[in-house]
This record gives C-alpha cells, sequence and structure tokens, in this order.
C-alpha cells in the first residue's frame, strides 16, 4: 500500500524524534519515498546525518537554502508529497500549525500543502493537558489533520507519568496506512457534523461499595472513545462522558471524567442541549444502598457482608425520553449474548433511541476488550448488517450514518 508514495517527514524537536528513525526503516521497508524536514531544535536530538542516510534523501532544514532555488522549494516539496507526517510533534509546533504561522520550513511546508496531514503528538502530560494545547489540538483536528496518538506511560522525565507519550513507530506505521486505504474520508473533505453538539458516553461505571472496593462491568471504553473521536473528525463539538478507563483521551474532544452512574447521569445533563447523544458506555445496572464510608472488615465468624443493591438510573433512556431537551438523534447499544434483535427492538422501544447497535458479546466472539467489533444496526426502519470491523470503522461508518440519519434543525432546509 505504501509502495511508490511520498511522505514529507517534519521532525521536531523532542526527545522522542530518536523514535523516528526506525520509522523511517519501516517506511522504506514497505517502498515509501521518505522526504525528511529538521527543524533546528530537532538536530538537538538526531542528526542531518543519520536521518538522511536512513532516509536515502537529503534533509531539508532550511528555508532560505530552498527559496534560493528558482521553483519555491518549500512548495516543491509539499507539492510532490502524498502525505506530510509530522512526528514528533511538539506543543511548539502544534500551535505554531494552529496559527497558521509559516516562521521556519517546516511550518511553511505545513502551510503550503494541499495534501492531507497526520501528526503524533510528543510532550509532557502537563503540556498536553494544558487548555491551549487541547485548544491547538481542538482547532487542528477541525481543519482535518489526523492525529495518532500520544499514548499513556512513562515519559523521559524521572518520575512522570500521563497521557504524552508519543505513539510508538509501527502504530504511527498503522495510521499512514490508514490515511491511503481512503478509508478516512471525512478527512480533508466535507465536515458532515460541522456545528452539530453531541453527547458520548463511554467506559464503564464503578460504583463504590467501600472505599477501596466498586461493582462494575467490563468496558475498555474502545469502542466509545473511537465513536467521539471519528465524530470530532466529522466536525463535531463533542462532550465525551467517560467513566473510568485506561486508555487516552481522543484528540479535538472535551472529555468529562465521572465514576458512577450518578455522575456519569448528572454529566450527560449538564452537556444538554444537544443534537445527538451516543450512549455507548457499559453503565453498571445497579449501586450498592448506602456505600459504606470505612472499609469493610472480614468478619471473625466468617460471614460475608450483606450488600444492598439498588437499581441505577437508565442514562439512555432519560435522555430519549427527555421532556424538553431531547437530542434530535439518540443512540444506544445493545451489548448481548443472546437474541441480540429482539432484545435491542424492546430497547428501541423502552429507551426512546432512534438507532441501537446491537453485537454479540459472547466470549467466543472476543469483542470484549478487543480491536474489532461485528454490529447490527436497529432502526424503526430495520436491521442493517455490518461485516465485522475494527472499533475505529465501526467508529467512522456510525457518524456517516448518523450524519444521514440527523434531521435539518428547526428552522434550517424546507
Ligand atoms: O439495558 P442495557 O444496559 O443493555 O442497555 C444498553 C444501552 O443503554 C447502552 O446504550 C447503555 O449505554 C445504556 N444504558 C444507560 N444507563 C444505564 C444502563 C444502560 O445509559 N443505566
Amino acid at each position: 500500500m505504501l509502495a511508490g508514495k511520498r511522505i514529507l517527514l517534519v521532525i521536531a524537536g523532542g526527545i522522542a524524534a530518536y523514535k523516528v528513525l526506525e520509522l523511517i526503516r519501516r517506511l522504506k521497508e514497505r517502498g515509501a519515498g521518505v522526504v525528511p524536514i529538521l527543524t533546528p531544535a530537532a538536530e538537538e536530538f538526531v542528526t542531518p546525518l543519520t536521518v538522511g542516510a536512513l532516509a536515502g534523501e537529503p534533509v531539508h532544514r532550511d528555508l532560505f537554502d530552498l527559496t534560493r532555488e528558482s521553483d519555491i522549494g518549500h512548495i516543491r516539496l509539499s507539492r510532490d508529497a502524498d502525505l506530510l507526517v509530522v512526528a514528533p510533534a511538539t506543543a511548539d509546533l502544534i500551535a505554531r500549525m494552529a496559527s497558521g504561522f509559516a516562521n521556519d520550513l517546516a511550518t511553511t511546508a505545513l502551510l503550503a500543502t494541499d495534501k492531507p496531514v497526520l501528526i503524533a503528538p510528543a510532550m509532557n502530560p502537563r503540556m498536553w493537558d494544558h487548555p491551549a494545547t487541547r485548544r491547538n489540538m481542538a482547532r487542528l483536528v477541525e481543519d482535518g489533520v489526523m492525529v495518532v496518538g500520544p499514548g499513556v506511560g512513562e515519559m523521559a522525565e524521572r518520575g512522570e507519568a500521563g497521557t504524552g507519550r508519543m505513539a510508538e513507530p509501527m502504530e504511527i506505521l498503522a495510521a499512514i496506512e490508514a490515511a491511503f486505504s481512503g478509508e478516512p474520508a471525512l478527512i480533508g473533505g466535507p465536515k458532515p457534523l460541522s456545528g452539530r453538539r453531541m453527547i458520548i458516553t463511554s467506559g464503564p461505571t464503578h460504583e463504590p461499595i467501600d472505599p477501596v472496593r466498586y461493582l462494575a462491568n467490563r468496558s475498555s471504553g474502545r469502542q466509545g472513545h473511537a465513536i467521539a473521536a471519528a465524530a470530532a473528525r466529522a466536525g463535531a463539538e463533542v462532550t465525551l462522558v467517560s467513566g473510568p478507563v485506561t486508555i487516552p483521551d481522543p484528540a479535538g474532544v472535551s472529555v468529562v471524567p465521572v465514576e458512577s452512574a450518578a455522575d456519569m447521569l448528572a454529566a450527560v445533563e449538564a452537556a444538554l442541549p444537544a443534537d445527538i447523544a451516543v450512549m455507548a458506555a457499559a453503565v453498571a445496572d445497579w449501586r450498592v444502598a448506602s456505600a459504606s464510608e470505612k472499609k469493610l472488615k472480614k468478619q471473625a465468624s466468617g460471614a460475608p457482608p450483606m450488600l444492598e443493591l439498588v437499581e441505577n438510573p437508565d442514562i439512555l433512556a432519560s435522555i430519549g425520553r427527555h421532556h424538553t431537551l431531547r437530542p434530535r438523534l439518540v443512540v444506544g447499544f445493545a451489548a448481548e449474548t443472546n437474541d441480540l434483535i429482539e432484545n435491542a427492538r424492546s430497547k428501541l422501544e423502552r429507551k426512546g433511541a432512534d438507532l441501537i447497535v446491537a453485537n454479540d458479546v459472547s466470549p467466543e466472539t472476543g469483542v470484549m476488550g478487543g480491536g474489532d467489533n461485528t454490529v447490527r444496526l436497529v432502526s424503526a426502519a430495520g436491521v442493517e448488517d455490518w461485516p465485522k470491523l475494527s472499533k475505529d470503522e465501526v467508529a467512522n461508518r456510525l457518524v456517516a450514518r448518523i450524519a444521514e440519519l440527523l434531521p435539518a434543525p428547526d428552522g434550517e432546509g424546507a
């Protein structure tokens, strides 16, 4: 898929720059041409000699070397590329890209391009979480820039952990292949959900038993988070209300972390009004009636504690049957191990949803915690079967279907 493709690779100044050497090797192995641009700060981390030797191409470093050429070198660099990749994308470069700067070769090439751009952010977790970076990322996503990572983990600074680690070279490679697969049709094209507000729930809820124990459903949050990322790429203004998960926050999305179903309901209600609600969280059906404020101790008698459970609020049903602020399109999930379609149909009715994404989560399917999903879309109009897809592909297709199904807002259209 990558054979013969030309990739303009912008390397910015971050400790993760060394990992990009591995990316260059993998790209070359697959027959891609790699044209590197090094920022001055990047040269503090990797040498032009190493990068150039691995790429088998001269390394571009200086804007004015190129502009002295008769055919305006930076324009040619962008024009000749099939894809621009920025790795590592530092907080500084992201800020300059978001503001449209062209004050060095890297930013000039990025501004002069009409080709797809993929960035692999890498920075300290506090810089990644800073409102300025979140704002800049939201703007880049809105501009159609594709994003891979960052991941969670140990940082180069001793003792620092959190979101900000650059995606691994193989992940960046997979994102480059996805960019060439034509699958992210939304990237660079029209934004079908531009101006739409969307609330998405994801992950499990944790219902406390005492300060150290809780009840929960199994959920990685991967499907809900993928939908949030796809919706943001489609131009929606996304609020992702997420239970406790270990996966990174999607780019360009505003995340509200919650613990329990009660917190989740409150956060969803606070995010109203919205045009679309997608309730993908695996909400615990019950909570302990009165959680203990102290850790429960084992009894000498060996008698286990008796936990009285009460039913949790149904968040999907409260939104689907909301009297005043019901979103125009409400989507729920039905993860079932049996009677998939009957159960999905009854949920559609009972919870006031327009669409139910039904999936078989029997252990043998490997859906739980896995990367793939086989779903069936159930609506009043009937049942639509989708083939086995990755959770990212399910997310892209679902967002595209939502854009088709979304009724025009009052006062718009005919
Ligand atoms: O009834 P069941 O839990 O199978 O329904 C699944 C759908 O309902 C999912 O969309 C889930 O997010 C939503 N749900 C909810 N609040 C609950 C239970 C389920 O929003 N308390």
